[in-house]
Order: C-alpha cells, then structure tokens, then sequence
C-alpha cells in the first residue's frame, strides 16, 4: 500500500518540490525496510498528506499557517526550544528564520528525513538554529543540555495516553520550564490517526491535569484549536 500510494503519486506529480518530499518518503521506507511499528505508524502521516492534503507538504502553506504566529502569542515558549512531534519540520525551519533557537523531535523517520531536507537548503545563519532528531521522548533521554521549554502542535490528539509521554518529556525540559499544547477544537482538522477529540478546553484541561500542571488554556475559535500552557514541576528530578 505505502510504495503504491507513493508510485502513484511520482507518476502524476509535476511539483519538484513535492516529487522530491515523495522520494525521501520512497528512500526512507527502502533503507528502513524493517521499519518497527510505532515508526509505521508515525510515518503514515506523511503518507496521508501526500494522497490527501499535498498541499501541506509545501512550504508556502506553513508560511501562512496559524501556528506559526500562535507560538510568540506566548512568550514563555523561549529560550533553547523543543518542538515534540515536529512531523516534517516546516515550521521550525520557519520559526529559525525568525530566530528561534528550536530542535524537532519526531519518533518518524519520514518526517526527520524531510525535515533535514528542508534545513539543508537555508543560509548557514538557519542552519544554526535548527536542529531535528528521531527519538522517543519515553524511551531516550537528550544529549547534551535540557531544553528551556517547548511546544508541541497538533500531537496529543493522536496519542491515547498521555501519561508516559509527558512523564518522559520532564527529561528533555529544564524544571520549571513551559510547554504550549495546541490541538484541534472538536473534529477540526480531523484524521483517522486522531484518537482524542477535545470539545471543550475543559476536556484538554482533564486530560491533561493528572500529569502536569496546566498554568493557562483558552479555546481559539478563529482556528478551531484549544492552546495549553503546561509548567513542568520545580522539583522534578530529570531521571
Ligand atoms: C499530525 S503530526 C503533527 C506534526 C507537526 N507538529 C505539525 O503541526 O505539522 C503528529 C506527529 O506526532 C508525532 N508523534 C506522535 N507520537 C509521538 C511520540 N511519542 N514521540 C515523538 N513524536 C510523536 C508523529 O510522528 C507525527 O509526526
């Protein structure tokens, strides 16, 4: 299914831009041939927008999008900055141009591969503020210093418990670090990879309380999302 979908999609396709993101997705899933479950599943979202929405693969589209500007609405999001689940990284390299120091974590392969594409082509001014990797936050531990806060957009309505992840991501950010949540508000932006669907700020607000602290949370209905600021613990330990 993947190397149809992917075949499919080079022979009709005239975009240089997005023929050369459905070659990284066709190398990735060669080299990686035994790719473990959970990185098929992560990579299957790339898979989706390249047969659904191509559009959002394309860096004009990230250029305009909401997120982008939603991150300085908050100026607690500063500092050294990890994105977690970044996917493809446009709007990192973005928020580099604007100088952001920012690093973008993905458990996907895919999503990294294209990710560094995308950083390759910027000035080396660029290039110094953003970094990418594939880990996973429960599993790893980072390399190097911890992170002064982070953000995370449009993840935590694909992921059923958000316990072990959070728990894990008190090891990546310094204590007392921020981390802003944006998801979708309902079914906004819905896919068959959502598994959470917050109807209400209240909701995100009970999901996410047994696990950290939730300073600030507030509904935008312009872009039908819910925004989180989350404080992790003063007197957590990094583990
Ligand atoms: C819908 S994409 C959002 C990507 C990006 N933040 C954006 O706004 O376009 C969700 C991303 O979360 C990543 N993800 C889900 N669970 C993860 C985990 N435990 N660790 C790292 N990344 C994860 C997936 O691989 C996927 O790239």
């Amino acid at each position: 299914m993947l190397k149809t979908a992917i075949i499919n999609w080079l022979l009709v396709c005239t975009d240089p831009e997005l023929r050369d993101i459905a070659k990284i997705i066709k190398e990735t899933s060669v080299h990686n041939g035994q790719h473990d479950p959970i990185s098929l599943e992560c990579d299957k979202v790339f898979l989706e927008r390249l047969k659904v929405n191509p559009r959002a693969l394309k860096m004009n589209f990230w250029e305009k999008h909401f997120e982008l500007d939603s991150i300085s609405c908050f100026e607690e999001i500063c500092g050294k900055v990890l994105d977690f689940g970044c996917g493809s990284g446009h709007l990192d390299v973005l928020l580099a141009r604007r100088g952001m120091t920012v690093h973008g974590l993905d458990l996907s392969p895919i999503g990294i591969n294209i990710a560094n594409r995308l950083r390759e082509r910027e000035t080396q001014d660029v290039k110094k503020l953003v970094t990418f990797s594939v880990a996973d936050v429960i599993s790893q531990t980072p390399v190097g210093e911890l992170f002064d806060s982070a953000w995370s957009a449009h993840v935590f309505e694909h992921i059923a418990d958000p316990g072990p992840v959070l728990t894990g991501l008190q090891n990546w950010v310094k204590p007392g670090g921020h981390l802003l949540i944006s998801v979708p508000l309902g079914k906004a932006y819905d896919d068959p990879g959502h598994v959470n669907h917050f109807f209400s700020a209240h909701e995100l607000y009970q999901f996410l309380i047994p696990h950290i602290e939730v300073k600030k949370i507030e509904e935008n209905h312009e872009f039908h999302v819910i925004r989180a600021l989350c404080i992790f613990g003063k007197n957590h330990e990094p583990s």
